[in-house]
C-alpha cells in the first residue's frame, strides 16, 4: 500500500514504548548549535543559584507552624528525597548529557509516553516554579521598599488582585537570557556568591538571639508534622538538578555535571539546615509564620534595628530573581529537547543570532509571567512540588532501567547501591507527594489529563521516532 490510502497506525503499545537511542541522543548533544561554555564553578552556580531562593527565604515561613521547631529536621528528610534521586540524576546526566534533563532520560529509557509525561512535570518544576518563585521575591521586594524609601505597592498591585513586581522580574530575566548563555552564567555566578553571604550574614545574627526554649516543644504534630512540612520545604530543593539542563552548554559533562549536582546539593542542604535551626531558634515560630518576608522579621525582632533586616532583603532580592533567571533557562532547554524530538512545534528549537533559543525563552517568558501575576504562592510551590516529585520518581526508575538495557554505556557517575538507592528515592519521592493537599493531587491529575490530550494530539504524530508516512504510515 503506497503512502496516503493507507493510514496504518503503527501497533499503539510499540510507539507508546518508543525509546529514543542513548547514542543518538548524545549524537544531538555532540552536534548542538548551543554553546559550550561553562565549566565545573558556572555548573555549581547553576544549580545553587537555581535552587536558594523562595524555598528558604518565604516557604520556610508556611511550614514551621506545620512541624514545629522540628521543621529543621524536614529540611533534612527533603534533602533526603532529593540526595537519592540527585544521584540517579547524577548518573544519567553523565551517561546522557544532553540538555532535556530527566525528560531525555526517560526517552531513552522508559519510552516516549514516559518521556512526554515527564517532561510534561518538567513543566511545573521549571515553569510553574518561575512562577512561584517570582510571586515570593516580590515579598520581600515589598519589604525592601518599604524598609529603604518608606514606599508600599498597592495591595491590589502586590498580590491581592494582581502581583505586579513577580511579572516583572520574570519578564527582566527573560530579557537578560535572550543576551547569551556566557553572559547569563556570569551573572548567576556573582548572585549565587551574594545569596549565600547574605544567608550566612542571617546565620550568624540569629545565632546571638538563638534560645533554646524556643525549641520547644520541639515537634507538636509529631512524626505526621515534620513530613507534612517536608512535602512543603521540598520546594526549596528544587532546582538542584538545573545544571542537567546545561547538558549541551557543559564543556566536560560527562565529568563536571553529576559532581555540580552532588556538590550544589550538599551546599543548600547545609545552609538550609542552619538558616532554619537558628531563625526558629532566635526567633520561635510565630514571628516566621507572620511575615511574607519571614527571615526579614526574624532580624527585626531580634536586633530591633532596620539595617539588618534591609540588607537581608537586599540580598532576598538579587538572590530570588537570580532563581527567576536560573529556572527560566532551564524550561527553556527542557523545551528545546521536547521540540528537537517532534512532540513540541519546531519554533522551540529554533536558534537565534546570540545562539539562543530566542522564540522559545520569549514565548515561556510571556506565557509564566500570567500565573506570577494572577497566582499565590502557596498553590503555585505545591503544584511545582508535586511536578517535580513524579518527574524525579521516574529519573529513579529511569537508573535501573538503563544499567539493565545499556550497561554498556560510558558513565561519568555511578549511582551507588542500585537498585537500592534509586528506589528509596523513589519510595521517599512518593512520601511527600503523600504529604500534599489533596486539592493539589487534582490539580494534578487534571493537569497530567491535558498533557495526555496534548501528546495524542500532537506529539505521538510529530515524533521524529514516528514512522514517516513515506514508509508506509
Ligand atoms: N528551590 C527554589 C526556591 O526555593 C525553587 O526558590
Amino acid at each position: 500500500m503506497r503512502a496516503g490510502c493507507h493510514r496504518q497506525v503503527p501497533s499503539s503499545a510499540v510507539s507508546l514504548l518508543r525509546t529514543k537511542p542513548v547514542d543518538q541522543l548524545t549524537g544531538d548533544g555532540d552536534h548542538t548549535p548551543l554553546h559550550r561554555s561553562l565549566g565545573l564553578v558556572p555548573l555549581i552556580a547553576l544549580s545553587v543559584g537555581a535552587t536558594l531562593g523562595t524555598g528558604i527565604f518565604v516557604v520556610l515561613g508556611q511550614a514551621a507552624p506545620v512541624a514545629g521547631p522540628a521543621v529543621a529536621v524536614s529540611f533534612v528528610v527533603a534533602a533526603l528525597a532529593a540526595l537519592f534521586s540527585a544521584l540517579s540524576y547524577a548518573e544519567l546526566a553523565g551517561a546522557v548529557p544532553v540538555a532535556g534533563s530527566a525528560y531525555s532520560y526517560t526517552y531513552a529509557t522508559l519510552g516516549e509516553l514516559v518521556a512526554w509525561v515527564c517532561g510534561w512535570c518538567l513543566l511545573l518544576e521549571y515553569g510553574v516554579s518561575v512562577a512561584a518563585v517570582a510571586v515570593g521575591w516580590s515579598g520581600y521586594l515589598n519589604a525592601f521598599l518599604d524598609a529603604t524609601l518608606g514606599v508600599q505597592l498597592p495591595a491590589a498591585l502586590s498580590g491581592e488582585v494582581v502581583n505586579l513586581p513577580a511579572a516583572v522580574v520574570v519578564l527582566l530575566a527573560m530579557g537578560v537570557l535572550l543576551g547569551g548563555v556566557k553572559e547569563s552564567a556570569a551573572v548567576t555566578t556573582v548572585t549565587t556568591a551574594l545569596k549565600v553571604l547574605v544567608l550566612l550574614f542571617f546565620v550568624v545574627v540569629a545565632v546571638f538571639g538563638f534560645q533554646t526554649r524556643n525549641l520547644t516543644p520541639f515537634a507538636p504534630a509529631g512524626v505526621a508534622g515534620i513530613t507534612g512540612a517536608a512535602s512543603l520545604v521540598f520546594f526549596s530543593f528544587i532546582g538542584f538538578d538545573a545544571a542537567s539542563t546545561a547538558g549541551e552548554e557543559a564543556k566536560n559533562p560527562q565529568r563536571d555535571l553529576p559532581r555540580a549536582i552532588v556538590i550544589s546539593l550538599a551546599i543548600v542542604t547545609v545552609v538550609y539546615v542552619l538558616v532554619a535551626l537558628t531563625a526558629v531558634g532566635a526567633a520561635g515560630v510565630d514571628v516566621l509564620t507572620g511575615s511574607d518576608a519571614s527571615l526579614a522579621a526574624v532580624l527585626r525582632q531580634l536586633t530591633d534595628q532596620a539595617w539588618p533586616a534591609t540588607i537581608l532583603s537586599a540580598g532576598a532580592v538579587v538572590a530570588i530573581a537570580s532563581v527567576v533567571l536560573t529556572v527560566l533557562y532551564g524550561q527553556t532547554r527542557v523545551l528545546v529537547a521536547m521540540s528537537r524530538d517532534g512532540l513540541v512545534p519546531k519554533v522551540f528549537s529554533r536558534v537565534g543570532v546570540r545562539r539562543v533559543p530566542t522564540a522559545n525563552t520569549v514565548i515561556v517568558g510571556v506565557v509564566v509571567a500570567v500565573p506570577a501575576a494572577l497566582v499565590p504562592l502557596g498553590q503555585l510551590a505545591e503544584a511545582t512540588s508535586i511536578g517535580t516529585l513524579v518527574a524525579f520518581g521516574l529519573v529513579n526508575v529511569g537508573v535501573v532501567v538503563l544499567r539493565r538495557s545499556r550497561p554498556d554505556l560510558p558513565r561519568g557517575f555511578r549511582t551507588p547501591w542500585v537498585p537500592v538507592v534509586p528506589l528509596l528515592g523513589l519510595a521517599l519521592c512518593v512520601l511527600l507527594v503523600a504529604g500534599l493537599a489533596p486539592v493539589t493531587w487534582l490539580a494534578f491529575g487534571i493537569w497530567s489529563v491535558v498533557g495526555l490530550v496534548v501528546y495524542f494530539a500532537y506529539g505521538r504524530r510529530h515524533s521524529k521516532l514516528a514512522p514517516s508516512p513515506a514508509q508506509g504510515e
